[in-house]
């Protein structure tokens, strides 16, 4: 509650709410002495229905009345208790934060001797350990499929972790830094720089790396600007650096698709991909068993 910018709405919120809890104590008061009845007498409202039911003018039942109140202090008892009145904090110093904080620490008291285990291991010992593994894989499908989807396959834009092309290497300890801290890729936007012309040419020379069809006379054009503008990147063969992330061009994998058409917008208006850090998140240990399944998907394939 201490998120408010300035102290009005505070107040604002402190004085409806203890002038709703007021103003209904005082609308009660009001009702249940004005509608006493004078001397013995039952007065009727007037207002008669079906011949002989009629309104008559009962003040509330006492139990009735009582529930009023009751409802009314239990307001003020919750409000001196927890957030609610502004940006009073309550006297319990309870909040969601806290609370979800709390079950956390509960939840990674009780489950983490469990990760630990693994954790220790190191990662060939894991990848032959079908229990790790399968942890590892409860994992991924939790908070890595969304992404890279349930068989690790990929999407556009998304890699594939299970074929030996990495971006950033396919190390044990390469996929355990991708996870840990997160890896953004920045490939620059060539549109003003290339023109038209530039990107058509760049591009044919791109898919001519992989041994696709292009036009010959266009890619031969491209080479010179490739050489010059991209190769302190992907590397004068397109072999790519995994240093930064920038993809080999020469083997024919796509990360944001094989069409000519793709391709040509990655160079006009770049692109880049973020992998999040999931060091805060999942903690260590977590990354390290999840990193142990992801290597053991390619680790098998040459
Ligand atoms: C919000 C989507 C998202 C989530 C969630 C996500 N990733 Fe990623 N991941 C990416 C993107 C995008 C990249 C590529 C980054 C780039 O283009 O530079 C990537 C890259 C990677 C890489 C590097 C791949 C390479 O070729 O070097 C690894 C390893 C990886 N992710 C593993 C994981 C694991 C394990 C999890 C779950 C703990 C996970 N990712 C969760 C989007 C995600
Ligand atoms: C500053 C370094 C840098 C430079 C310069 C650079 N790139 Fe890139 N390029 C990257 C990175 C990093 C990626 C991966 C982007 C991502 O992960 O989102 C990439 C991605 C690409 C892709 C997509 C590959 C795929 O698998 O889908 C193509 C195509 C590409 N670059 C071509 C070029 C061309 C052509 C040039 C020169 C005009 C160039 N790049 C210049 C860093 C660079």
């Amino acid at each position: 509650m201490a998120d408010f910018t300035s102290s009005f709405w505070s107040w604002f919120i402190i004085i409806t709410t203890l002038g709703g809890i007021l103003g209904c104590y005082l609308l009660i008061q009001w009702l249940s002495r004005g509608k006493k009845p004078e001397g013995k007498q039952i007065k009727t409202m007037g207002h008669v229905w079906d011949g002989d039911l009629a309104e008559l003018n009962n003040p509330l039942p006492r139990w009735w009345l009582n529930m009023f109140y009751i409802t009314m202090v239990f307001g003020v008892i919750y409000l001196v208790l927890y957030p609610g009145l502004g940006s009073y904090a309550g006297i319990l110093g309870w909040g969601q934060t806290t609370q979800y904080e709390k079950e956390v620490r509960r939840a990674e008291d009780r489950y983490g001797p469990y990760f630990k285990a693994y954790a220790g291991m190191g990662f060939e010992e894991l990848i032959a350990n079908e229990k790790g593994l399968a942890v590892g894989r409860r994992l991924f499908l939790n908070y890595c499929a969304t992404c890279h989807g349930s068989d690790a396959g990929g999407a556009r834009g998304f890699p594939n972790l299970t074929d030996n092309d990495w971006l950033y290497g396919g190390a044990p300890e390469n996929i355990k830094a991708s996870i840990m801290n997160g890896r953004k890729g920045i490939m620059p936007s060539f549109g003003a720089a290339l023109a038209d012309d530039g990107v058509e040419q760049v591009a044919a020379y791109v898919l001519s790396l992989s041994g696709r069809d292009s036009d010959p006379v266009l890619a031969e054009a491209g080479k010179p600007k490739f050489q010059a503008m991209c190769s302190g990147c992907h590397m004068p063969d397109a072999g790519g650096n995994q240093a930064i992330g920038a993809p080999r061009l020469s083997d024919n994998i796509w990360l944001y698709g094989a069409s000519p058409g793709s391709i040509k917008q990655t160079i006009r208006e770049g692109r880049n991909g973020v992998m999040p850090a999931h060091k805060e998140f999942l903690g260590e240990d977590k990354v390290h068993i999840v990193a142990a399944y992801v290597y053991s998907l390619s680790a098998s394939k040459d």
